[in-house]
């Protein structure tokens, strides 16, 4: 279970302001509960934990462990929503070396489908000559452009490469349960396919087999993910009260600092494992609230690498920032640091210490070093990295997410700006059906 440390914040907002915001929280809760807010038809993720069936699991983990037989890689093909939930995951909980490794425990994951880089794409297609390789191909609208490259590249080379039949075998799909060419081509192809249920936008599904399959590919316990992720769905119900709910307390928290002044969060790690989560925080909360010129800025650091670069801004910079730091309590591995009898390098004072407990007093160091400097903490820590604490991390900011947006009165599960940029990428390619696009866009060149 997290826990949720927001007094270093008290410097710059009143408790009692935080805590004034009871009733809105409630409300907003109750708008999620009944369905009554903006964007009420994508609440699905809602009460997914705890609604997923033991036979749901088992297809996907069956599915999974085809992959895992018949794949010394497997390509994650998406973008946003459609794969960082899973890399966040995965990251967070692989060895940070086992793609380097010999002897691997399962197939090496790899992504695709979230650029346009032709050198990326380039490298991978090289890179995969020689390997018995599988693809998750996941695109809820189906036909997103990014997505839709990749897979259609990496669909020829598995089939050149294994033959039809085993690509059959070793491609699936995630996406709609009957619109766009993902779901044409998996139907048409006879691939293993799974529904992104339509009530789930995609920065919400990480808990669908969006997130699921890939994560059970990578060998890890998809069980207890969605049953650390049903524990904080409990914890965060609308029956907890305020002060113990922690997706509520950090929703108040971060609008009574943005209220203030404070208009970019910035989400912290003493973990490099962490940095995916980062990033799919940053969509969670970037795509739910920046709207209607609104909405606090998310951006994230990995410290203490990031002390090194960053820190001088956070320390001195422009005084909008406040840091949520994710802090590990208990690191998988031991590590302590020898005694060397010649101590030249003059770190005979740590030795005998545990890493952690060096990197626990950066982090304390620098908590205090950030609140004299004007940038208030809030601080979530979660026991360890495991499936169980980052399944209940992910559901956490979820829920937070949706009464944070309600309380800054925005549709958080909508994101109309999107759409901007690729209207003017297809006009700019001639794509049919967007001719008076093309010719409007050419005369502004
Ligand atoms: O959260 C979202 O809705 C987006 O980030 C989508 O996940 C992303 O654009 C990918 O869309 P799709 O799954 O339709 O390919």
């Amino acid at each position: 279970m997290i826990s949720l440390n927001i007094e270093k914040t008290f410097g710059f907002i009143s408790k009692e302001n935080v805590f004034a915001y009871e009733a809105q929280v409630k409300a907003a809760q109750e708008m999620l509960e009944n369905g009554t807010g903006k964007g009420n038809d994508f609440l699905g993720w809602l009460h997914l934990p705890s609604s997923i069936t033991p036979e749901h699991l088992a297809d996907l983990k069956a599915t999974a462990q085809v992959l895992r037989d018949n794949c010394e890689v497997v390509v994650v093909a998406g973008i946003g929503g459609s794969y960082l939930g899973a890399r966040a995951v995965i990251e967070a909980l692989s060895n940070s070396f086992a793609w380097l490794q010999d002897k691997k425990d399962g197939p090496v994951i790899l992504y695709a489908g979230h650029n346009i880089g032709e050198d990326y794409l380039y490298e991978l297609t090289e890179y995969l000559k020689d390997k018995k390789f599988g693809v998750i191909n996941i695109s809820k609208s189906g036909t997103t452009t990014e997505t839709a490259l990749a897979f259609r590249l990496l669909k020829k080379q598995c089939e050149d490469q294994r033959g039809k039949e085993m690509a059959q075998k070793v491609i699936v799909a995630i996406t709609d349960a009957k619109k766009g060419a993902a779901r044409v081509t998996a139907d048409k192809e006879g691939y293993k396919s799974f529904i992104i249920p339509d009530n789930v936008g995609g920065r919400f599904s990480v808990l669908t087999p969006v997130g699921l399959l890939p994560i059970a590919v990578a060998g890890f316990d998809i069980e207890k993910l969605v049953a650390g992720a049903a524990a904080m769905e409990k914890a965060c119900g609308i029956d907890v009260p305020f002060a113990e709910n922690p997706a509520a307390i950090y929703a108040a928290t971060r609008n009574e600092l943005y209220k203030s002044g404070k208009k970019i969060e910035i989400l912290v790690n003493f973990n490099p494992k962490l940095h995916y989560v980062s990033e799919w925080w940053k969509q969670l909360y970037g795509e739910s609230e920046g709207k209607e010129n609104k909405g606090i800025f998310p951006a994230a650091v990995d410290f203490s690498t990031d002390l090194h670069s960053m820190g001088q801004w956070i320390q001195e910079g422009e005084r909008t920032i406040y840091e949520t730091v994710i802090s590990v309590e208990h690191p998988n591995h031991s590590l302590q640091v020898p005694s060397d009898e010649a101590n030249l390098d003059g770190l005979n004072f740590l030795a005998g210490k545990r890493v952690d407990e060096v990197n626990k007093m950066a982090e304390l160091g620098t908590q205090l070093a950030h609140v004299d400097g004007g940038v208030p903490n809030i601080r979530i820590s979660i026991p360890a990295l495991d499936e169980t604490s980052i399944g209940g991390l992910l559901y956490f900011f979820e829920k937070a997410c949706g009464i944070s947006g309600y309380i800054l009165g925005v549709n958080p599960f909508n994101q109309p700006g999107v759409e901007a940029y690729k209207k003017n990428m297809f006009a700019l390619l001639d794509k049919p059906g967007y001719e008076e696009e093309s010719k409007a866009i050419r005369a502004r060149l």
